[in-house]
C-alpha cells in the first residue's frame, strides 16, 4: 500500500460536480478514500440549478470501485455546513478530510461594487469555508485527527483587478487557514491552502486546453489530505505543472533609535530599509512576530 494511501478515511469536498473539485474527489476516491461528493450546481455566478451534478460524480466514483455519496447542501449557509457534516459522519462514520473547494465568480470592479454580489461572493467561499468547517472541525477533535484543505486564489495572495469580493474572501481564507493550523495542531488536524491554477469553466476564456488542467493540482491536494502529509500552517501554488510555497514574510525592517515612535519623515526617509527583502523570516503565528520584537517590547503586568 502507498504511504499516501487514504484507506479507510472520509474525504467531504464542496463543490465537486465539476472542475476542480470533481478531480480532487476522484483522485481522493482513486487512492482509497471515501467521498462525499458536494455541489448545489449552477452557473459561475452561483444562480442555482435544477439539478446538482454531484449524483453524476459519484457514480464516476462507483465505477472506479470507490465508494462516495452526492450532497446536494449549500455552503452559503450555517445550516447547510452543518447537514453536510452530518451527512458525511451518518453515512461513513467520521471526517478524515475536508477540501473546501466551493465557489462562484461575480467580478466587477470596486467602483461598481454591488453589495448583493459582494455578500454572495463572501456567503460561499470565506464564510462558507468557514460553516463546513466548523462542524467538521468539532468532528476531527473528537477523532484527534483531520486534514484541512482550502482553496485560495492568487487573487487573494497577489490582487486582481475586478476581483475586490472574491479577492478578499480568498484572503480571508487563508486567515482563516493560519488559526485552524494553531488552533487543530494539538489535536492531530493540519490545515493548509492551495491556490490553484487550472483551466475550468471559471478560466476557460484564459487558458489553452492542456496545459493546465485540474489533475495538474489534484496530486497536491491529496497529498495534503493524507495521513503522510508533513506541513501544517502552509500556502501552495499549484498550476500547468510548477508547484510552489507561497508565503507570508517580515522584513527585517528598520528599528527607530531606542524604538522611539517615527516621525512621518523618518518613515520616508527609511521606507528602503523598511521595504527590503533580503533579509526577512516568515512567522508561523503572531507570538512568532512578537517574539522578534521583544527587545523593544515588555508584556503588560498580569
Ligand atoms: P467551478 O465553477 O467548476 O467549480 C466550483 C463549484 O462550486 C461548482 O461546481 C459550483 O456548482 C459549486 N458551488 C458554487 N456554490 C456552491 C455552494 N453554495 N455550495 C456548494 N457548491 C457550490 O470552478 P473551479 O475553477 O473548479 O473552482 C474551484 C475552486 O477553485 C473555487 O473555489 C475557485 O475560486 C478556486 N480557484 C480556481 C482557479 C482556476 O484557475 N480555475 C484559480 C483560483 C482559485
Amino acid at each position: 500500500m502507498s504511504e499516501l494511501s487514504l484507506d479507510g478515511r472520509v474525504a467531504i469536498v464542496t463543490g465537486a460536480g465539476g472542475g476542480l473539485g470533481r478531480v480532487y474527489a476522484l483522485e481522493l476516491a482513486r487512492a482509497g478514500a471515501q467521498v462525499v461528493v458536494n455541489d448545489v450546481g449552477g452557473s459561475v455566478d452561483g444562480a442555482a440549478a435544477a439539478e446538482s451534478p454531484a449524483q453524476a460524480v459519484v457514480e464516476e466514483i462507483e465505477a472506479l470501485g470507490g465508494k462516495a455519496i452526492a450532497s446536494t447542501d449549500t455552503v452559503a449557509t450555517v445550516e447547510g455546513g452543518r447537514s453536510l457534516v452530518r451527512t458525511a459522519v451518518e453515512r461513513f462514520g467520521r471526517v478524515d478530510v475536508l477540501v473546501n473547494n466551493a465557489g462562484i465568480l461575480r467580478d466587477r470592479s470596486f467602483a461598481k461594487l454591488d453589495w448583493d454580489d459582494f455578500g454572495a461572493v463572501h456567503d460561499v467561499h470565506l464564510r462558507g469555508a468557514a460553516h463546513v468547517t466548523q462542524p467538521a472541525f468539532l468532528q476531527m477533535k473528537e477523532q484527534g485527527y483531520g486534514r484541512l484543505v482550502f482553496v485560495s486564489s492568487n487573487a487573494g495572495t497577489f490582487g486582481n483587478f475586478g476581483q475586490a469580493a472574491y479577492g478578499s474572501a480568498k484572503a480571508g481564507i487563508i486567515g482563516l487557514s493560519n488559526v485552524l493550523a494553531i488552533e487543530g495542531g494539538r489535536d492531530g488536524i493540519l490545515s493548509n491552502v492551495v491556490c490553484p491554477i487550472a483551466r475550468t469553466r471559471m478560466t476557460e476564456s484564459i487558458f489553452a486546453p492542456g496545459t493546465a488542467e485540474p489533475e495538474h493540482v489534484a496530486g497536491l491536494v491529496v497529498y495534503l489530505a493524507s495521513e503522510a502529509c508533513a506541513v501544517t500552517h502552509q500556502v501552495f501554488s499549484a498550476g500547468a505543472g510548477r508547484y510552489s510555497r507561497v508565503f507570508t514574510g517580515l522584513s527585517e525592517g528598520w528599528v527607530s533609535p531606542d524604538g522611539a515612535p517615527a516621525s512621518a519623515e523618518d518613515v520616508a526617509r527609511h521606507l528602503e530599509q523598511i521595504c527590503d527583502t533580503q533579509r526577512y523570516t516568515v512567522p508561523q503565528s503572531a507570538a512568532d512576530e512578537l517574539a522578534e520584537l521583544s527587545d523593544l517590547l515588555e508584556p503588560a503586568e498580569a
